[in-house]
């Protein structure tokens, strides 16, 4: 039997294009360079399988491909699927997988690393240094604010808001408060607490950072009434999705100085990222880089070729969204 065909939309680690070469027909991209949309609906066309990722937008056009599809499944490189459209992929009987569980480390250390960065102002000194404007040690100005002892408000605790709770507890000394929509049934760590509501833990934390999936549920779940229930020496850090926070009224809280910094991987325009934001010094940008150790991005993929044997040995992928 012919082996299936395996349309992959970006440059892939080694080990998983190896591997992927071993077991499939593969069509690779050889440059990191995203699909155009006719692009991804020709591979809709030409494909068994898809190996795609965040940024590839798999709407209702592309899956259905004017009729001509010929995928079956979508293997998704990445935990977050907001950029399938999921409803059509089910209507259509197109099998969605993830890549859960491997990237809990990387993004929890991101997370960590953007507080650190944001409250101890480290994109505010390193440009003024960058400029030439250090004039030498001094005692007094720019100072940033210790983490031991402050209150880290954890907006979805789920294996990786659970990660960054243990990391800011154990290792920096925080004091933990959570808010998840569904109960967490075994606390990630016995010394966080829940909160009643997203209001009470925004006005409580010192720095809040989220954690929830990028879904309709969550779109502008912190806009400017919750920014505004911030402390005024509080920061916000945001590795899940950009769309989650309101990015206009993030930039007017940054602006008017209503909370002390921010911390951010994710946009709501990915790549596009608002002048407004990159003039702020009281901000620390990223692009998208949660999850990009080269150790992560190999489990990542293995964990997306897994999903395509199984679902070609006939079996249930392990990791199928629907
Ligand atoms: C994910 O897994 O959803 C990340 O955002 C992409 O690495």
């Amino acid at each position: 039997m012919a082996r299936p065909k395996i349309i992959v939309t970006r440059k892939l680690p080694e080990p998983v294009e190896a591997r992927l070469k071993s077991l499939f027909t593969v069509a690779l991209n050889p440059t990191d360079a995203p699909f155009s949309k006719e692009k991804l609906t020709t591979a809709m066309t030409r494909a068994d399988g898809l190996l795609c990722t965040f940024g590839d937008k798999m709407d209702a056009d592309i899956l259905t491909a004017n009729g001509k599809r010929s995928t079956k499944i979508i293997a998704n490189f990445g935990v977050g699927t907001n950029h399938i459209d999921l409803e059509t992929a089910e209507d259509i009987g197109v099998v969605v997988t993830n890549t859960p569980g491997v990237l809990n480390d990387a993004t929890a250390d991101l997370a960590m690393a953007l507080i650190l960065a944001s409250t101890r102002r480290m994109y505010f000194h390193e440009a003024r240094l960058r400029r030439g404007e250090w004039g030498g040690f001094d005692i007094s100005s720019g100072l940033g604010s210790s983490l031991r002892g402050k209150t880290l408000g954890v907006i979805g605790m789920g294996r990786i808001g659970t990660a960054l709770a243990q990391r800011a507890h154990f290792g920096f000394g925080m004091k933990v408060i959570y808010f998840n929509r569904s109960k967490v049934l075994v606390p990630s760590i016995s010394e966080a607490h829940a909160v009643e509501s997203i209001n009470a833990l925004m006005a409580e934390a010192d720095v809040v950072s989220l954690h929830v999936p990028g879904d309709v549920d969550n779109h502008h779940l912190i806009g400017t009434e919750r920014l505004a229930l911030m402390k005024p020496g509080a920061h916000l850090i945001n590795t899940a999705r950009g769309d989650v926070v309101d990015e206009a009224a993030l930039i007017s809280a940054l602006e008017a100085g209503a909370i002390a910094g921010a911390g951010l991987d994710v946009f709501e325009q990915e790549p596009r990222v608002p002048e407004a934001l990159v003039a702020l010094e009281n901000v620390t940008l990223l692009p998208h880089i949660g999850s990009a150790t080269l150790e992560t991005r190999i489990a990542m993929g293995m964990r997306a070729v897994d999903n395509l044997v199984a679902f070609f040995a006939d079996k249930v992928p392990p990791h199928q969204v629907m």
